[in-house]
Order: C-alpha cells, then sequence, then structure tokens
C-alpha cells in the first residue's frame, strides 16, 4: 500500500519552512532523482533532532506535473482557480515545486532547508520563500484561533490523501492549494472586537461559534462551511501558519485534499459569493498575493521518479 508524505497530515508545528521553486532547462534528470532523495534528507534529521518533530512535504506544480513525471498524471490535477470580483482577488502563479519544512525548532528547519536546497542545486531557482511560525495558542495574527474545526485524528487522512477508489496510481497523494495572504492589521486593529467576531462568526478569546442565526452571510466560516448534494459536509484539511516582520504580516494559507473540487467551491463562495452577492468580508482585511496548485505524491511514487 502506498504511503503519504508524513507532513500531509502532521499535527500543527511552531515553525515552518516554505520554499517555492522553477525549474531550469535541461536538468529533469537531475531533479528528478534529487526529488526522490528528499524525504530519505527529512527522515535524516528527523531522527537526529527527534525532539523537533520534524515533518515535510514534496509537491509538484500543476504546469509542470508532466515534465516531471511523464508516466501518468493524478486525476484532478490542474492549474490554481485565478479570480476576480471586484476587489477581491485570487491570483495564479506558476511554481515548478514546493517544499514544506515543519518541526517545533526554526533552527532544525533552516538546516533542512539549506540541506534541500543544496540537493537540488542548480537545477532549480528559488523564487519564493516564507518563514512562518505558530502564534500564541494557534491563533492567526488577527488574533482569532485557526484552524479548530479542521478533521482531527483519522478523518485528516480522509480528507487530505486520495484513496484506492479515486485514483489507484496516485493513492495516498494529496492535492495542494497554497495561498500567501497580506493582512491589513491596521485596518483590522481599528475595529470593535464584536466587529471582528462577526467578520468570522466567532468570539475571539474563547473561541466560541456563533449560533447559526447570529451568522451574518458575509461571515468567513458561513461562506466556507459547504454542504454537498447529499448533506454532507465539504472538508480541506489546512496547515495555514502565520509569517510576517514589522513591515508585511500575514497567513500562508495552505490546504490539502483528496480533490482540488472542495478548496474551489470555499474560494469561489469567498470572492464571488452566494446567489445574493453575499462575498466574504474577511477579504476586506486580507488579500492573497500568490497562488499555486500542486500535488504531493505519495513516498512510493516520489521514490519511482528517482529510477
Ligand atoms: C487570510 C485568510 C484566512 C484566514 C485568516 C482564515 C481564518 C480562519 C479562522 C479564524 C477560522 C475559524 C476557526 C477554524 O475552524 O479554523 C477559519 C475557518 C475555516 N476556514 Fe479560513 N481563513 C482564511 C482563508 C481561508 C480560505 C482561502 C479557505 C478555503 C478556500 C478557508 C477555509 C476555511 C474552512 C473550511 C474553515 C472551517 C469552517 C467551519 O467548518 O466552521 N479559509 N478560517
Amino acid at each position: 500500500m502506498a504511503r503519504e508524505q508524513f507532513g500531509v497530515c502532521a499535527e500543527p508545528s511552531l515553525h515552518g519552512y516554505f520554499l517555492f521553486f522553477n525549474a531550469l532547462d535541461d536538468n529533469t534528470l537531475f531533479l528528478r532523482k534529487a526529488l526522490s532523495r528528499v524525504p530519505a534528507l527529512f527522515d535524516k534529521y528527523a531522527e537526529r533532532f527527534s525532539e523537533a518533530n520534524l515533518a515535510g512535504v514534496v509537491a509538484i506544480g500543476a504546469n509542470f506535473w508532466d515534465e516531471i513525471y511523464p508516466q501518468a498524471r493524478p486525476k484532478h490535477l490542474r492549474q490554481f482557480p485565478e479570480m476576480a470580483v471586484e476587489d477581491r482577488i485570487a491570483p495564479s502563479n506558476s511554481y515548478d515545486l514546493y517544499i514544506e519544512i515543519r518541526s517545533d525548532r526554526a533552527d532544525v528547519n533552516h538546516i533542512v532547508a539549506t540541506k534541500v536546497c543544496q540537493l537540488l542545486a542548480d537545477s532549480v531557482e528559488l523564487v519564493e520563500q516564507v518563514r512562518a511560525f505558530r502564534f500564541l495558542d494557534g491563533r492567526d495574527l488577527t488574533g482569532f484561533v485557526d484552524g479548530t474545526e479542521n478533521p482531527q485524528g483519522h478523518n485528516r487522512r480522509r480528507v487530505a490523501l486520495v484513496n484506492e477508489q479515486q485514483d489507484p496510481e496516485f493513492s495516498a497523494g494529496s492535492y495542494l492549494h497554497i495561498q500567501r495572504y497580506r493582512h491589513n492589521l491596521n485596518l483590522w486593529n481599528s475595529m470593535e472586537v464584536k466587529d471582528q467576531e462577526d467578520i468570522f462568526a466567532r468570539t475571539k478569546v474563547n473561541n466560541e461559534e456563533y449560533s447559526e442565526e447570529n451568522k451574518a452571510a458575509t461571515a468567513h466560516i458561513k461562506r466556507v462551511n459547504l454542504k454537498d448534494s447529499e448533506g454532507k459536509s465539504i472538508e480541506i484539511l489546512r496547515q495555514s501558519m502565520p509569517y510576517g516582520d514589522m513591515k508585511v504580516q500575514g497567513l500562508l494559507f495552505v490546504a490539502y485534499c483528496h480533490s482540488p473540487e472542495p478548496f474551489e467551491l470555499m474560494l469561489e463562495s469567498m470572492i464571488a459569493g452566494d446567489a445574493h452577492g453575499h462575498s466574504d468580508h474577511l477579504l476586506k482585511f486580507t488579500q492573497a498575493e500568490t497562488g499555486a496548485a500542486f500535488f504531493a505524491p505519495s513516498l512510493n511514487v516520489l521514490a519511482q521518479m528517482g529510477e
């Protein structure tokens, strides 16, 4: 049975290092071999610094997949759904490779990121890097707890991983969407706490969900809590982390799923809104600056890449 990469379903970490690369021409053979060796590199440092709970992910960009693995393509792998309605935008970038390094030690992440860059060497160009961190008790920089309604325990695998029935060749892989959001915290912090709470439809300090009748149609959780035609919840596994310094702050939104559709539907519901034009008012305070779609193959497929 295929095994997933350990970072996909891993529990939240204290620190994250997220790397986005483009491949340079004519080095595909070298790159395939190098990528197939990244999981062993993660294992080596996970063992050496066992208390750091290191977990990583290697993912391939939707536009680059056919080049790196021409044998076959995950059934539903497609481009990031670029969207723009009024001032609500979801731009799309084309990154070839994504490497996620998460652990409870920033120094260990730094070592591993350095080793990954050395391993990929001249076959790639680093185009974006985000260092992220856990904020207080798992809060976004808006001050609200992020991740409460994430699937828990065994459900994380059910939601995040492709299963045998869905796509046997790519089982234990995961569709991944990333958006780097930049917050306008001056504007956000100028609001009363109650107005902030209305935007999420959860209380700030105690993280309690509003009752159904008190949730505005424009509230974030109202826009993203969707049901399918049988009334079942549509779910994703979020592994987002805050990032920032004294100039720029935001959330690196990271979502894994067994299909790209749930994320696409949620984003559409946030940006385009419902039939009555209710879009997500959170987007008045934060804006996506990047967006990209990837597939994180199983460890087995990654190993085959190097053969
Ligand atoms: C800067 C951007 C975002 C911020 C700050 C943010 C923050 C939050 C917060 C605080 C919650 C409530 C607690 C929780 O259940 O996690 C939440 C819930 C959720 N968010 Fe976001 N989010 C962002 C973007 C997105 C995007 C782009 C999507 C999907 C397209 C998304 C999907 C979800 C889902 C599915 C839930 C759970 C809803 C529920 O079942 O109650 N979020 N988010």
